[in-house]
């Protein structure tokens, strides 16, 4: 046995082909990925509109694996209680998009999910003290949200190696998720620098074989 720590892996489905959502669910399903990540957004906080709660839930019925949704929306709160059914594990919300971000947290929790927060590139890791004690999982944008398959911002290592010094200093369980931009090259430095989580969207779904490359992920 080696003491290496294994990443979890997060697919997301944003940049699939959505006429062939079963099928790429079936494939998630039956690999070794540990989330499904879903990214809403409603074009006012992010310059693209992606999905919305009705086909969460539709996707919530067609698989075990649990749902990471990534909320990229002006007032979250709004729509909290339209994804109790879907029952996802993880709902993340923008620092950058909640005046009362405490709040949204509670209301998440309230609702019987995990809450996190997001940080955009440009938000600094000190965002998160006087609040990652209410968070069970931190997530740092290593793109500007809003679209898939873009290059990867570098400072996010030393921003991971900051997270995790200000989660472990307030005594905080909270996961690393990184979202944006990783491959099979950056996420080993992701996790030597202390992220749990990685998202992968293009670098699974514009391989040759998707399921190969999680497997992949999975034993780096
Ligand atoms: C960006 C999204 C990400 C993204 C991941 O706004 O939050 O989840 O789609 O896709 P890649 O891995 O292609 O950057
Ligand atoms: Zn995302």
């Amino acid at each position: 046995m080696n003491g290496k720590r294994h990443l979890q892996i997060a697919p997301s489905i944003l940049t699939s082909d959505f006429t062939c959502l079963g099928g790429t669910l079936e494939m998630l399903n039956s690999s070794q990925c540990d989330y499904i990540h879903l990214d809403v957004m409603d074009g006012v906080f992010v310059p693209n509109i992606s999905f919305g709660f009705p086909v969460i839930r539709n996707i919530a019925k067609k698989t075990a694996k649990p749902l990471d949704v990534h909320l990229m929306i002006v007032d979250p709160d709004r729509y909290i209680g339209a994804l109790r059914d879907a029952a996802p594990e993880y709902v993340t919300v923008h620092y950058e998009a909640c005046t009362h971000l405490h709040r949204s947290l509670q209301n998440i929790r309230a609702n019987g999910m995990k809450a996190g927060v997001v940080l955009n590139p440009h938000t600094p890791v000190s965002s998160l003290e006087y609040i990652a004690e209410f968070c069970d999982m931190v997530v740092l944008m290593s793109v500007n949200p809003g679209f898939g398959g873009q290059s990867f911002i570098e400072s996010t290592y030393r921003k991971v190696a900051e997270t995790k010094e200000l989660l472990l200093r307030i005594g905080s369980h909270a996961l690393i998720e990184i979202d944006g931009g990783v491959n099979l090259t950056n996420a080993r430095t992701l996790r030597d620098a202390g992220a749990d989580v990685v998202v992968t969207g293009n670098a699974v779904f514009a391989s040759e074989d998707p399921a190969a490359t999680i497997e992949l992920f999975k034993s780096l």
